[in-house]
């Protein structure tokens, strides 16, 4: 699990450029389905069984997108200027590398008397080792996402682009152990969630699920000043019950409660003053699809060291096969 985890969050795939991820899942979970596809938004929809008595048509997302910056403006000296690609701080940038697509490493900073001040997006820069605009390996739009290897602390464990890699994690983990279930599964490994759910949008048009449950990473609130919501680390998977994207469904709620309660797995009722996720999209399209999402608690949301409890991924795992190995009484 946390070999392939690596795996996962090594991939460099901002929004809009999502192909290395998309081949990396496509290899891996080929084996396990009936039927797999990339729509026009670049999403992987991977469907599993059929849907029988008491089963429905089950949308399983997580999106496959992580943030990132693109160049916007390439000065005389050759130093890259950038647009955000989704919720970047620029408090952790900063002293930062970041890799690009084709490969080029840069170092994020901003002018030295400055650096005392929170800087804006605007006010960074990033050196990718050029001596001029001509000799800069960087063109205006090529995109780059944080540079950081993967670390396994055994109980934690910490990467860029844990948001949301572990999510799609659980979804290919649950694909390959699920043997039989009353519902048709359709994994729907997302695009562009970071600036907008973009590709849950529409793929949740496209697959017109009957449930819709996302996979995500929600913010922690265990560091040591941090305003009191209630997910921590190590305290077991979260089920959402709202954010400022979606009212969680009871009878989704319902189920998750009762696929951890049936494996004495602890769980966490996540209530979130803001931020969305795909749930939030899937559940207004067409009539409307009773949505919920399982998250992992993350410390450090979108920063380029994203950390997450080895047990509660553990325990999500069990969690989502036995949801959906089941019927959701809706
Ligand atoms: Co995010
Ligand atoms: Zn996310």
């Amino acid at each position: 699990m946390k070999e392939l985890l690596k795996k996962l969050t090594e991939t460099a795939a901002p929004s809009g450029h999502e192909a290395n991820i998309r081949n990396l899942i496509r290899k891996e979970i080929e084996p396990y389905v009936d039927e797999i596809s990339v729509d026009v938004m670049g999403n992987l929809i991977a469907r599993k069984g059929k849907k029988q008595k008491d089963g429905h048509r089950i949308l399983i997302a997580a999106h496959m997108d992580e943030i990132g910056l693109m160049a916007s403006h390439i000065s005389e000296k050759g130093f890259v200027y950038v647009a955000s690609i989704g919720g970047v701080n620029p408090l952790t940038c900063v002293g930062s590398r970041v890799v690009f697509l084709n490969g080029t490493v840069g170092v994020i900073s901003l002018e030295t008397e400055k650096i005392d001040k929170v800087p804006t997006i605007n006010q960074l820069f990033i050196d990718v080792g050029a001596t001029s605009a001509d000799d800069c390996p960087v063109n205006v739009g090529d995109v780059c996402v944080f540079d950081r290897p993967f670390i396994d602390m055994r109980k934690r464990m910490v990467a860029k682009a844990m948001d949301d890699r572990v999510g799609c994690l659980l979804a290919i983990e649950t694909l390959k152990q699920i043997k039989e279930s009353p519902n048709e599964l359709v994994f729907v490994f997302t695009t562009q969630e970071e600036i907008g759910a973009r590709g849950a949008t529409t793929s949740a048009y496209g697959v017109d699920p009957e449930i819709g449950i996302a996979l995500d990473v929600t913010l922690s609130a265990d560091t040591p000043h941090c305003t009191p919501v209630n997910p921590v680390l190590g305290e077991g998977p979260c089920i959402k019950v709202r954010d400022s994207s979606l009212i969680a469904h009871p009878a989704v709620i319902e189920a998750m409660k009762k696929a951890a309660a049936s494996r004495k797995i602890k769980v966490q009722m996540e209530v979130l003053r803001f931020a969305g996720t795909d749930a939030g999209a899937i559940h207004t399209v067409r009539s409307g699809v009773p949505s919920g999402c399982l998250s992992i608690a993350c410390r450090y949301v979108h920063s380029p060291s994203e950390m997450i409890d080895t047990s509660d991924v553990e325990n999500a795992i069990v969690m989502l096969k036995v949801l959906l190995e089941n019927p959701i009484a809706l």
